[in-house]
């Protein structure tokens, strides 16, 4: 499974980039609003530091705002992704960028239906937001699962991204059924390095260590 990191903070972006296991960057325009700067800026910036898939969202409602806001975004950088709310208006702009060579992440997908049609409009990306189906009593992750089972059923090509994330169980079942994609918040990709019995091991560990004499090479390398 490939891990997006979902926020528009540099900082965050860095940082994660830092451990190796980035693949990619999804924002949306709330993302975009807490960071107190222009949206061309923090884009170019997230294409500087991440050499993959970087999703940036529309603002207009209608077919041809889309596309002219889409192209406009595209041209910014290669990578860039143009992220489109899954409405009539959206799945046109969708299947038409796809005829550009544009690829979408068609977002705000809340039902498996949604979903196949996203697929059937060529999106290269679908984003069902789990959390909030969880905030309303419904188990997002099922929904997850049955778009996988249609999406393999039909052996669609469109990537299936777990957005809405909240904690780590949501990316370990994400990861159990079957998602391409998991867009995770900083804090969330923080909580899966930690576990309670590795820092208990590396206390007693070094412990231990204090009874062993010094090592040369140690010694050397701290020289260096
Ligand atoms: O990628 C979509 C995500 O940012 C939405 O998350 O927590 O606002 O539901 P949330």
């Amino acid at each position: 499974m490939k891990i997006f990191i979902d926020t528009a903070n540099i900082e965050e972006i860095k940082k994660a980039g830092e451990l190796g296991v980035l693949d990619g960057v999804t924002t949306n325009p709330t993302l975009i609003s807490r960071e107190n700067r222009g949206f061309t800026d923090i884009l170019k910036d997230i294409c500087r530091v991440v050499d993959g898939s970087i999703s940036a969202e529309v603002i207009s409602l209608d077919y041809e705002g889309m596309l002219r806001e889409a192209r406009s975004l595209s041209g910014i950088h290669k990578n860039i992704v143009i992220k489109i709310p899954l409405t009539k208006d959206g799945l046109r702009a969708v299947n038409t960028l796809a005829g550009e060579g544009v690829k979408s992440n068609v977002t705000l997908c809340f039902s498996p239906l949604q979903a196949l049609l996203a697929a059937k409009a060529k999106a290269a990306y679908i984003s069902p937001f789990i959390g909030r189906l969880d905030d309303i009593a419904h188990t997002g992750m099922d929904l997850v699962r049955r778009i996988r089972k249609i999406y393999d059923n039909y052996a669609f090509k469109t990537e299936i991204i777990v957005a809405s994330i909240r904690h780590p169980v949501h990316v370990l079942e994400a990861a159990m059924a079957g998602a391409d994609i998991a867009t995770i918040p900083y804090k969330v990709i923080e909580q899966l390095i930690k576990h309670p019995l590795t820092d208990t091991g590396i206390k007693k560990f070094l412990e231990d260590w204090k009874k062993v004499p010094e090592p040369e090479i140690f010694k050397k390398a701290k020289t260096n």
